[in-house]
């Protein structure tokens, strides 16, 4: 008989919740929420009250909350979103020291329980986190990946279906560097049914929809003032889960290891991967012109910079 994939999701905050709720409509297993004993049974609750929606939903998980570990135990998935939001005027660089010790902890109980688990990052500064995730888990790279780039590109695709007032369905779109504001979109790997969006936004225009993309995760903390987006980050988090569970092999931009590709030397950033259910099966090389180039070694910079200053270089 087969088995369900196990998903832990550490954090049962804004974006850990919300990532529980689609893993669950899209019944991509049993899930185990996670978070301080300090929330007390805040975790418990809403893992019964999301699962009190399945009949409704007509999804068939079992879902449960705790503030330990050993429930977690042999999970195929670890997501981690425990740690600090952003709020207005903070950037995601902000939080490094704060969250680096919430995930180092995290990320060596969770291990503990689930030696072959892939580890889903999600926590911000979000390369930092992915590389400190790595190096605590022990892991080999494949097996640790960050949430960033289905989120931006989310973003990007959202104001390009706006901007045309076409189906977000038919419009695709690429980007890499770090998850801050100097991530760089690729209007030119960009596209609507194949059609580069490159030929349908004038340049002047298209600069400012890659301009709200970059800041498209202020715009939402500006607007919601108490915390960051959870929405869109938990949908992300939820495609890299399916593309995981069912070994789809998606495309995506994802914060991966990197040496010698794109010649990083050796840092998580976010490149276009093949994710499957090895985790990251391949980075994808892909050609960049010299201002592209220019751009994502600037954002790469940016998180060389972080990790540094976690002294993990
Ligand atoms: N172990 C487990 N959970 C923890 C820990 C810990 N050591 N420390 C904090 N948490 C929990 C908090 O108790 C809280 O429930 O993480 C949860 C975070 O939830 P929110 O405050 O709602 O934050 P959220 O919006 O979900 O963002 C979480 O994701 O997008 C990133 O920048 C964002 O780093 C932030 C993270």
């Amino acid at each position: 008989m087969g088995k369900r994939a196990k998903i832990t999701i550490v954090g049962a905050g804004h974006v850990g919740a919300t990532t529980a709720h689609w893993s669950a409509i899209r019944e991509l297993g049993d899930i185990v929420l996670v978070d301080i004993p300090e929330t007390g049974d805040m975790p418990k609750g809403k893992a019964l009250d999301l699962l009190e929606s399945s009949p409704i939903a007509g999804f068939d998980a079992n879902i449960i909350g705790t503030t330990g570990y050993e429930e977690t135990k042999d999970s195929d998935i670890v997501v981690v979103t425990a740690g600090v939001p952003r709020k207005p005027g903070m950037s995601r660089e902000d939080l490094l020291n704060t969250n680096a010790k919430i995930v180092r902890s995290v990320v060596e109980q969770a291990v503990a329980q689930s030696p072959n688990c892939i580890l889903i990052i999600v926590t911000n500064p979000l390369d930092a986190m992915t590389h400190l995730a790595w190096k605590v888990s022990g892991f080999p790279t494949n097996r640790v990946v960050g949430q960033a780039g289905v989120l931006d590109t989310a973003r990007f695709r959202t104001f390009i279906a706006m901007e045309l007032k076409v189906s977000v369905k038919d419009v695709h779109a690429m980007l890499m560097g770090g998850h801050g504001d100097a991530m760089v979109p690729l209007p030119r790997y960009s596209c609507v049914s194949g059609i580069p969006v490159t030929q349908l936004i004038p340049k002047e225009r298209l600069d400012q929809i890659i301009e709200r993309t970059r800041k498209g995760g202020g715009e939402i903390v500006n607007l919601l003032k108490t915390g960051s987006a959870y929405y869109a980050p938990g949908a992300a988090v939820t495609d890299m889960i399916e593309a995981i569970v069912r070994d789809r092999r998606r495309l995506l931009p994802c914060s991966a290891y990197c040496d010698k590709e794109f010649g990083v030397g050796g840092l998580y950033v976010g490149v276009p991967v093949i994710l499957g259910g090895n985790g990251v099966e391949k980075v994808v090389e892909i050609e960049l012109n010299d201002e592209e180039r220019a751009a994502f070694e600037k954002s790469v910079a940016g998180v060389r910079t972080l990790v540094q200053q976690l002294g993990l270089l």
